[in-house]
């Protein structure tokens, strides 16, 4: 799919990398609807842009926001070719001290608001022959210590993209299902904050495995372009948890946990 022209209803824009994708896929001469909760942050790139997006403030995870979010971008461009998931936010903790309220307002964003935004997106992809993006994670496909409600979060959304790819195949909707490994943008490193870890301290182990936004927005555009199925951004993940995956558990353990023994081994 050529990205020139078409209106695309970007989540998570005023993001790392929502504003990455957005400004290259202005660059490209799609036209952007724009998507989160703080309008100033959206403000801000829409003027980036050159005032040519349309700004749609609200939570994904609220079914009326949602409907208003597709509704608002097709009474201003008449049509809607790509829907792309990337709102997202991340619970940082064990599995053991799980704040359920703080897993609860994660799940409304990462599952419940894909699914919200696909239901009302969907009406107008069909008649676009569109397509929808759903940007999961490679904790999707290896659970990642610490992050295990986030990662779940993730897996629940390769399986929204693999039945909707199959649901859709009929309507001419393509959908693209697109996990990276950590990005170096605010969202890790808030989500740590929040409960109190210091991030810092393991940056020689993530270093190695960290992409820009930019690198990402580059990624997903080629993606869509190419209209893959899927793009798993690190390889190897998937055959190491399939053939060695006491030795992917061992290396969590010593990079991420150990750090961290005192904490949780009580
Ligand atoms: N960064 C990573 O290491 C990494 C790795 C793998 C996958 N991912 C995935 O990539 C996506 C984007 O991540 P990022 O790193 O760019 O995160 P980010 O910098 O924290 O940006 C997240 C964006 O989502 C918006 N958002 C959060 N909750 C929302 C909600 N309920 N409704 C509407 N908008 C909401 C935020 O804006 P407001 O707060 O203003 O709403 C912000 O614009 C996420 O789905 C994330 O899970 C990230």
């Amino acid at each position: 799919m050529d990205v020139k022209d078409k209106v695309i209803l970007l989540t998570g824009a005023a993001g790392g990398i929502g504003s990455a994708l957005a400004r290259l896929l202005a660059g490209k001469g799609a036209r952007l609807a724009l998507m989160s909760r703080n309008v100033q942050n959206l403000n801000r790139l829409r003027a980036e842009l050159d005032d040519s997006a349309l700004v749609v403030a609200g939570d994904v995870g609220d079914e009326k926001s949602a409907e208003k979010a597709v509704k608002d971008t097709v009474s201003h461009f008449k049509r809607l070719d790509v829907l792309i998931n990337n709102a997202g936010s991340a619970y940082h903790g064990s599995i053991e001290h799980m704040d359920m309220k703080a897993f609860d307002a994660m799940m409304k964003t990462n599952v419940y608001g894909v699914i919200n935004m696909i239901q009302h997106a969907l009406p107008y992809l069909k008649k676009t022959k569109g397509m929808v993006v759903n940007i999961s994670s490679v904790a999707g496909k290896r659970a990642i210590p610490m992050l295990g409600a986030y990662s779940g979060s993730k897996s629940m959304v390769d399986a929204i993209s693999d039945a909707l790819r199959v649901e859709a195949m009929g309507y001419g909707i393509k959908v693209l299902n697109f996990c990276p490994p950590e990005v170096d943008t605010d969202f890790a490193k808030n989500a740590a904050r929040e409960r109190g870890i210091d991030f810092e301290a393991q940056k020689k182990f993530r270093r190695a495995m960290t992409l820009k936004p930019e690198k990402v927005a580059r990624m997903i555009t080629a993606g869509i372009e190419k209209e893959k199925r899927e793009i798993v951004a690190m390889k190897s993940i998937r055959p190491l948890n399939y053939m060695v995956p006491g030795i992917l558990d061992k290396l969590f353990y010593r990079f991420i946990m150990k750090p961290y023994k005192d904490r949780y081994s009580s």
